[in-house]
């Protein structure tokens, strides 16, 4: 079977992240993957590239590299994309559009280039199969990516279409919605669902939003396939082989694990706001997690553990100097709310490990707990941290049934 060179993005600053999820999804050696700072290369097969759609939850795309070459002008560029057997991918009945990326690009005008692209495919179809393709720049059936460097230009073909966040279940998001790939890397750095006497350990995301972390987490645990819900660009282009792409799909619907009905969720989400746990619950339902995750109403600062057991808070909490604005507390500035929900948690959380991903570089003297771990990530432009802090202390019930840190 034919081998191609193929480009995975991941969010900034998951890379490692995205290669160890590529390895193990492709049962392929972890030393031939080549890490790079915005993601990972690799060279695989055609089924590599419809399991990795399929299956990746924290790549943002599968490309096809087609070319990589020196160039100096818009000539070079036009030459290379002129060379390509565009008419073995796509026909002039499709759609397509150039997406342009650069880095110390020396031309003048990197929309020009792009369009340089778009006229040699433009011209290769027109002379081998009598007719040019129409550019969509809204929804186009083929998307081309032209990666400008200082001296090298990349030429990448798109199979996946709309980039691999858009899972097909988020109907309903607030304001400051995590991507769905930036929260499988993160639920990924967390190394969760750990397993204590083979029993996964219990998950809570207090300042849950549109419910995100929670979602992953629940598709992960009972093995749906991030892609199941969704359509892709390659199902678009000439090579797709429909009948294969059927039976990969149902492998991995045979493969899903529904929760138990009646069995008391493992992962649980809680927010200030009712609006947004109405979006979560909305949001859990179309992604078929419904059952596996309690999502409710509540403020961080009250919250309780669900559960005896010590489990992983994950967090993504509100940024900027005045936060928990809705909370029981009302506005508070960043150092109080922090002190507050740290006591909370010596409290009532003693034996949990918090994750919390923060661009606050002060997080950890604002809580006065000492992290364990700092991984650099990137939520978009924003420079993020995702801090880990060991809680102290142990949990017991109390005479109420709930369940509180019996140390100091
Ligand atoms: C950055 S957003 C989380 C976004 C979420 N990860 C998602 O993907 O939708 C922060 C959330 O914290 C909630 N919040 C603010 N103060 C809170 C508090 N005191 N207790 C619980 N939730 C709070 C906000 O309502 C908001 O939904």
């Amino acid at each position: 079977m034919d081998c191609f060179d193929l480009y995975l993005p991941a969010p900034g600053g998951a890379a490692e992240l995205l290669a160890d999820e590529i390895a193990t999804l492709l049962n392929h050696p972890r030393q031939t993957l080549q890490v790079q700072r915005s993601g990972v290369a690799l060279r695989a097969d055609w089924d590599a590239v419809l399991r990795l759609n399929l299956h990746s939850r924290i790549a943002q795309r599968v490309l096809v590299q087609l070319h990589a070459g020196p160039y100096h002008n818009e000539d070079d560029i036009y030459a290379a994309a002129a060379g390509l057997t565009w008419e073995d991918w796509f026909t002039p009945q499709h759609t397509i559009k150039v997406e342009v990326t650069a880095q110390r690009c020396p031309l003048r005008s990197v929309q020009f280039a792009a369009l340089r692209v778009k006229d040699a495919v433009c011209d290769r179809l027109r002379a081998r199969r009598g007719a040019r393709p129409s550019v969509d720049t809204a929804r186009p059936d083929v998307r081309l990516h032209l990666h400008l460097q200082e001296q090298r230009l990349l030429i990448l073909l798109d199979t996946s279409g709309e980039p691999l966040f858009k899972r097909g279940w988020r109907d309903d998001q607030g304001d400051a919605p995590l991507k769905e790939t930036l929260a499988a890397a993160v639920l990924a750095a967390t190394g969760w669902p750990r397993t204590v006497d083979e029993a996964p350990l219990p998950l809570v995301d207090p300042f849950c939003g549109s419910g995100t972390l929670p979602i992953e987490a629940a598709q992960h645990l009972l093995r749906l396939a991030p892609g199941r819900a969704r359509r892709f660009a390659f199902e678009r282009l000439l090579p797709h082989d429909a009948s294969r792409w059927q039976a990969l799909r149902e492998q991995a619907r045979a493969a899903e694990r529904p929760w138990p009905r009646g069995q008391a969720p493992l992962i649980h989400g809680s927010d200030v706001s009712f609006r947004m746990v109405d979006f979560a619950r909305r949001n859990a339902q179309r992604a078929g997690v419904a059952e596996a995750v309690l999502l409710r109403g509540g403020d961080a600062l009250q919250r309780l553990p669900p559960v005896a057991n010590p489990g992983v808070l994950v967090l993504n909490p509100p940024y900027g100097e005045r936060i928990g604005a809705a909370g029981v507390a009302g506005a508070l500035g960043a150092d109080e709310f922090w002190q507050r929900l740290a006591a909370h948690w010596k409290a009532h959380w003693g034996g949990w490990t918090a994750w919390i991903l923060s661009p606050d570089t002060q997080l950890p003297r604002r809580l006065r707990l000492q992290a364990t771990r700092r991984l650099p990530l990137f939520n978009g432009p924003i420079e993020c941290r995702l801090w880990r802090f060991a809680l102290q202390g142990r949990t017991t019930k109390n005479d109420h049934g709930e369940y509180e840190n019996d140390a100091d």
